[in-house]
């Protein structure tokens, strides 16, 4: 059951939320602030989903977008990941700040009164411990993705002390969900590998099996997402971005417990260029700051992870037959 919150109107603009946590994200928004505040754009217009075509590198066509429709939150989820950033930094480079300056940029002209902006484990790199990585330690990533979320980070304080603009920021793990596949991402192998599971296909890792990391599931990640949000601002103590944690584990160990569930389930490992980016991250976060300051808690922990996600993954293509 879910409870429609009539405050103050809101007016949320969701850029990216085609994207792999933007699907599941705008249905949340919608059923605690009702459909009609939410409106889900992303580069590619989509009718079917109800996603309307907006370009976050088109600073007028945003200025427009944001004025016309009285936009009072922004969660700006739209960018080139890890894996995939590697293929072409400068271009990444370019979209990820470009999208974000447009984004504070407008937000700061039009007053909007709050920014979402996911930041990633893929700030972290040298000079840490790599279990529980705290909060602050110094940021010295490894890829173009990382450098530009780092720069993003001390941006969304920039512009939170210079002009009062309301940002928040978490630093997500691996997101996990069976709503939506992941795209461009080192941690992408531990949502792949439930639809090889479902397919009933041998499981190709592009990870060496004892590379652990942290990951989150789907809900977990929605939960934070809308509670920073929500906190009260005093309560946001750290502008730069939290640390959020859900889970860790490596490849090895996810296979085990879903072959607890399927004996007949098979992997095989031919690590690629993302195992060295995936070893370059923290293998495990703390996430105390978070829990401190807004009350984050995750419910999730790999067994009931790979419970819920092979159930609705092979769900997905048993109805799929079905429709054949
Ligand atoms: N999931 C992201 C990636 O692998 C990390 O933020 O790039």
């Amino acid at each position: 059951m879910h409870q429609t919150i009539h405050m103050s109107q809101k007016n949320i603009l969701v850029i990216g939320a085609g994207g792999q946590i933007g699907t599941v994200l705008v249905e949340k928004l919608k059923d605690v602030y009702g459909a009609s505040s939410v409106f889900a754009t992303d580069l590619k217009e989509n009718t079917e989903k109800g996603i309307l075509g907006l370009d976050v590198m088109d600073r007028a066509g945003l200025e427009a977008f944001i004025e016309k429709n009285k936009i009072t939150e922004i969660y700006h989820l739209a960018a080139i990941l890890s894996a995939r950033g590697e293929q072409n930094p400068k271009w990444a480079w370019d979209i990820n700040m470009g999208g974000l300056f447009n984004v504070f940029e407008s937000a700061v002209k039009f007053k909007v009164k709050k920014v979402f902006y996911p930041s990633t484990i893929a700030v972290f790199g040298q000079h840490i411990p790599l279990e529980s990585t705290p909060n602050h330690v110094p940021l010295v990533p490894a890829t173009v993705y990382g450098i530009s979320k780092v720069a993003g980070e001390l941006w969304a304080e920039y512009y939170f002390t210079k002009y009062g603009l309301d940002v928040r920021s978490v630093r997500y793990p691996g997101v996990i969900g069976y709503q939506s596949l992941a795209g461009g991402g080192t941690t992408d192998y531990a949502v792949d590998i439930f639809h090889a599971e479902a397919k009933n296909e041998v499981f190709n890792c592009f990870l060496s099996e004892h590379t652990k990391l942290p990951m989150i599931y789907m809900d977990d990640c929605i939960n934070a997402t809308i509670d920073i949000m929500r906190a009260p601002k005093e309560a946001i103590k750290i502008r730069t971005s939290y640390n959020l944690a859900g889970m860790s584990f490596s490849p090895v160990e996810i296979a085990t417990e879903i072959q607890k569930r399927n004996p007949n389930f098979k992997i095989e490992y031919n690590p690629d260029f993302r195992q060295a980016i995936a070893a370059s991250w923290p293998a495990s976060i703390d996430d105390s700051e978070a829990k401190k300051d807004w009350g984050w808690q995750p419910k999730y922990n790999l067994s009931a992870l790979v419970e819920v996600m092979m159930t609705e993954v092979r769900k997905k293509y048993s109805s799929l037959k079905d429709s054949l």
